[in-house]
Formats: C-alpha cells, sequence, structure tokens
C-alpha cells in the first residue's frame, strides 16, 4: 500500500527526504516512487498496516514539504472511458465506511486539466456510496480521488483528525485588494496554520507590540495593522503612503539584522531575503534577548539541498534556545503561498 503526499510542483525531492526520515522513525520499510515537477510523490509500504501507521503517527502539524497526503493501493486503471466509475467502486468497497469522498488534483498544469474529469467521477463515485450505505459522519477516514491522467487514479483514504482543515492543504485565501503587496497572503495564511483560530483573540490581539524586518512594501505589516497591532516596519525601501496614514506604523529606514528594539514586542514577523543560516542567527538573537514571544519568518531556499538547509536552521534554533534554557516551540511549513521557501513559526514560553 502507498502514502501518496501532495506538495508544490518541484520539491518532490524534499517530500522524498521528508518520508525517509518519518519512515526510518517508524522503523518502516518501502520505496519512494517520485516523478520531478509532478506535485505528487508516493512511499510504497510493505503492508496496509504500515502505510496507515504513517499518516496515523506521524503529526500532520510537523509535515513540511508534504501538503495533503492520504493512503490507497497502487492506481486503478480506467481503460473504459466509458466507464470509469465500475473500476474505481470496486475499489472503493475494499474499505470501510468514509465520511465523505473529497477530489483532489496535483497543483500542475496536467493536474488541474483533469479538474472537470475529477468533479464529474467522484459527483457518481458519491452517489454510489451514498446507495451502498458506505457513507457515515463518524468515520475516522475520509474517501479520497487522484486523477494522474484520464485512464489512472488513486482511490484512498486520509485520516479526518491528521490532516489539514483546507482540501488538499490548499487554502482559498482572497487577496485582500489595499494590502500593498500579494505577500500579504503568506502572513494570512501562516497565522491559520500556526495559530489555532480559538486562540487568534489573544495571541493576535488588538494593542499588541510587533517588529516586521524587511517590511516594504508592506503586505505583512498591513495584515498585522488589520489586527489593530502596532508595528516597527524596518526596510531601507519605501513603505505602502496608504498603510502608513493609519498611525499604527513607524517605518525604520534601517539594517533589519542590526535593528534592536527599545522595548520587547509580542511579535517578530521577518521576510528578508538572505541565507537560511543568517535569518536563523538573526532569530536567535531576537529569542535570546526574548526580544518577542512569537516570530513568523520565511526562510528562501533557491539552494539545491533544500530540506537540508530546513534541517540545518532548525538545529541551529534549537542548539541556542536549549543552551539558553529558553523552551520553545518550532515548526516549518512550506506554505500554499509560499515560492521557493518556507514559513518557520517560533513561540517561546
Ligand atoms: C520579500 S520583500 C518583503 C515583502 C513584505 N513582507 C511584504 O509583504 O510586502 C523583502 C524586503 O526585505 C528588504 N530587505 C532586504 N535586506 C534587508 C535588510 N538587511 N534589512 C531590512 N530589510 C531588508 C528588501 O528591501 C525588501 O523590501
Amino acid at each position: 500500500m502507498e502514502v501518496v503526499c501532495l506538495c508544490r510542483a518541484g520539491f518532490e525531492k524534499e517530500v522524498v527526504a521528508e518520508l525517509q526520515e518519518y519512515a526510518a522513525q517508524l522503523q518502516i520499510t518501502g520505496y519512494v516512487k517520485a516523478k520531478d515537477k509532478s506535485g505528487y510523490v508516493s512511499y510504497v509500504c510493505a503492508s496496509e498496516d504500515q502505510a496507515e501507521k504513517f499518516v496515523s503517527t506521524i503529526p500532520f502539524t510537523q509535515l513540511i514539504f508534504i501538503r495533503h497526503w492520504f493512503v490507497a493501493h497502487s492506481p486503478v486503471m480506467l481503460p473504459d472511458v466509458k466507464d470509469r466509475v465500475t473500476p474505481l467502486s470496486l475499489e472503493a468497497e475494499k474499505f470501510p465506511p468514509f465520511t465523505a469522498l473529497q477530489s483532489l488534483l496535483a497543483d500542475t498544469n496536467e493536474g488541474k486539466s483533469l479538474a472537470a474529469l475529477s468533479k464529474s467521477i467522484s459527483r457518481h463515485l458519491t452517489q454510489f456510496l451514498q446507495r451502498k450505505k458506505r457513507l457515515d459522519a463518524n468515520a475516522d477516514w475520509c474517501a479520497q480521488l487522484l486523477f494522474l491522467d484520464g485512464d489512472k487514479a488513486y482511490f484512498g483514504r486520509c485520516r479526518v483528525d491528521n490532516i489539514s482543515p483546507w482540501l488538499g492543504g490548499i487554502p482559498r485565501l482572497r487577496a485582500p485588494k489595499s494590502a500593498p503587496s500579494r505577500a500579504t497572503l503568506k502572513l494570512e495564511e501562516a497565522w491559520h496554520h500556526f495559530v489555532p483560530k480559538q486562540e487568534w483573540s489573544s495571541r493576535l490581539a488588538p494593542g499588541l507590540r510587533a517588529v516586521d524586518l524587511g517590511a516594504a512594501p508592506g503586505g505583512w505589516t498591513w495584515q498585522l495593522v488589520q489586527k489593530s497591532m502596532f508595528v516597527d516596519a524596518i526596510d531601507n525601501g519605501p513603505m505602502d503612503e496608504a498603510l502608513m496614514e493609519s498611525g499604527q506604523v513607524d517605518h525604520h529606514r534601517a539594517d533589519g539584522f542590526v535593528f534592536i528594539p527599545k522595548k520587547s514586542v509580542y511579535w517578530l514577523v521577518c521576510d528578508i531575503a538572505d541565507k537560511p543560516a543568517r535569518v536563523a542567527s538573526l532569530v536567535c538573537r531576537w529569542a535570546e534577548n526574548r526580544w518577542f514571544e512569537e516570530a513568523i519568518f520565511n526562510l528562501k531556499l533557491p539552494m539545491k539541498q533544500r530540506h537540508a538547509a530546513v534541517m540545518d536552521a532548525a538545529a541551529k534554533i534549537g542548539d541556542v534556545l536549549h543552551g539558553a534554557g529558553i523552551p520553545f516551540e518550532l515548526r516549518f511549513k512550506q506554505l500554499y503561498h509560499d515560492r521557493e521557501e518556507v514559513t518557520a513559526h517560533l513561540r517561546l514560553y
């Protein structure tokens, strides 16, 4: 049985590295099937139990490059274009009831070209599952359909309690018209991913202070201002004028790597494009001095060893904070709105 993972196209190698690390942790043997720029990777496990252990034991919140995952037998062949539903319903009957059926797409042009087909087949399959009384709102697993091309699709299932709340790990966020840049969506998505909604009222509360390093033109600052926070925006570049008129932003034309805040703040956010090791050192200095309580920062990954670069940054921050005796929580995620980068969240206790 396979663990099928969706990711940003071009990051399949990073998903392979991640899967191999978890497989070693769980002592699961298997092999990887991956095609460059396909937007998905599959890990073939020796047994059904092993594949299910994978997606049940490793917390979804720990995954970095894997956007969504599910288990499935090998792809179902659909040679008859007039009847793709029968072979898929036979596959569906191998599993116990599901909460529902979700139609997924690889995040590539080829994947998107299969949207209409996938939607139509999943409608028929849902009717089949309803007729056969194989849908149960209290089930632990949700059925998954992923077309690879017109005559091949995975039919599998994912655990409902260990996946992203967004279908296929892709949030549907609208770019706000008044935000100065599209980068604004990265910070909004980061909050959705790293901060539980029921805690927004305290952790994203009006009146909190924030520092935004590499702030211009102000997409991330805009998000902080929307939450009625007060922001020190650090950048030699110009900030959006309308945003400055809010009266909640102080713009410092300074180097983010040497800027020292007058007082500690609740949020540090940093979107400076620099080497991950340099950004990690910057965050360590802020953390050791307890100049923030929570930080969200981007690590740009133009290099080849992208998974290793993230692991190195994690190890560096871990070493420094353990050494300083500061309890913390650190997570990384390649968000949907991230390109050649990952977003990190660091919370100090
Ligand atoms: C990706 S942009 C930030 C976009 C911003 N987050 C937004 O939402 O509009 C990176 C910014 O980092 C700034 N930058 C680069 N090196 C910097 C440094 N050493 N100190 C401060 N800002 C820096 C650049 O001027 C640029 O405006």
